[in-house]
């Protein structure tokens, strides 16, 4: 962060309350292959928002107190529970890096949420996107982009372990992105004649677990395994071209046949479940053009792909009608235009 990228406008007073936004993320194509340096889409889910916001508490810079108030815990953030580790190291070390350069003491946090929680949405990357914005803001600093993801994945590699980076990257944007590990990051506007509907199983997703078994696959002892794993990382990678091929030429009826491979290929990877399955069965024979799971895995959403061009778009209700008749207990529209 470099000197001009202080706010002189915000250095007079610390009253108030400063806050941060981030969004829920969904992806279309390329988890778990995105891991392996292959690329990936994923779309901002704007109908869904984290907000953080930050106070002072008066507490001095030499010795800062910090507490927090969220849907898990209430109380001085020291005591806070694992699940909120990232949280904590976060705040120590923007604290230390953004607010006692300025001199700035403790605060107390607020963060409000209608992104569901280990549901493949980016949920623990929205809460540092808009915590890391709220205490900018606080500092009076300006953070570029890089550095709001840098700061982004020291909170994700200890929520997630090795996060490929998606997550924080797609929380952070309200456009389309493509992203590949290491890459320069591309932003798209879509613009398709279609709907992607998201449910929600009500079953916790588990990423971490995901990601480490995809791992373990790629590295087996067993050769045949090792080598249909590191095919199925490879078939993901061109299907995630080909989807975006399908998505600039708006053509929804190879887009959805792509999604359907990359749920086979992922299920190859042993990340669905028998409940993502239930639903992307109901969505298929509802008439979906296809669907996949969305995010690590194992629990969590799927997206079902509706075309725009059926009449009064009765199709987009059937479809998620089937959905909630099969058990999902939340869904989300998601156009793929506009
Ligand atoms: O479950 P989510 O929303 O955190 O998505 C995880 C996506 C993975 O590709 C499985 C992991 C990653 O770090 O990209």
């Amino acid at each position: 962060m470099s000197k001009d990228k202080i706010n002189p406008g915000k250095q007079a007073s610390r009253r108030g309350k400063y806050t941060g936004q981030a969004h829920g993320k969904i992806i279309l194509i390329g988890e778990h292959s995105v891991v392996h340096f292959k690329p990936a889409i994923a779309l901002p889910l704007m109908s869904t928002c984290m907000e953080a916001t930050v106070e002072a508490n008066g507490s001095l810079s030499s010795a800062p107190n910090f507490s927090i108030d969220c849907k898990y815990f209430s109380g001085n953030l020291a005591d806070a529970p694992g699940n909120l580790s990232n949280v904590k190291s976060l705040v120590a070390i923007l604290s230390q890096q953004l607010c006692r350069p300025q001199g700035l003491g403790g605060f107390n946090i607020d963060i409000s949420s209608s992104i569901p929680q280990e549901r493949g949405m980016g949920s623990s990357a929205a809460v540092a996107v808009a915590l890391i914005r709220a205490i900018a803001d606080y500092a009076g600093v300006v953070l570029a982009d890089q550095e709001i993801f840098d700061y982004t994945q020291i909170s994700e590699n200890i929520a997630h372990g090795n996060a490929s980076g998606l997550d924080s990257i797609a929380t952070a944007h309200d456009k389309a992105v493509w992203f590949e590990r290491g890459q320069e990051l591309k932003v798209f506007d879509c613009q398709c004649p279609g709907t992607l509907l998201v449910a929600d199983t009500g079953v916790k997703g588990g990423t971490r677990q995901a990601v480490d078994d995809v791992r373990a696959l790629l590295y087996s002892q067993e050769r045949g395994l090792a080598r249909k794993a590191a095919e199925d990382i490879d078939r993901l990678g061109q299907l995630t071209e080909e989807a975006a091929q399908a998505l600039s030429g708006g053509y929804m009826r190879k887009l959805g046949y792509i999604l359907d491979e990359a749920q086979d290929t992922l299920s190859a990877l042993t990340v669905s479940s028998p409940e993502l399955d239930r639903l992307i069965d109901a969505a298929r024979q509802a008439g979906a053009l296809g669907a996949k799971l969305t995010g690590g895995g194992r629990g969590g959403c799927m997206i079902a792909l509706v075309p725009d061009d059926n009449p009064g778009s009765t199709l987009l209700s059937v479809v998620e009608n089937a959905l909630r008749a099969a058990g999902a207990r939340r869904t989300w529209r998601l156009p793929l235009h506009g």
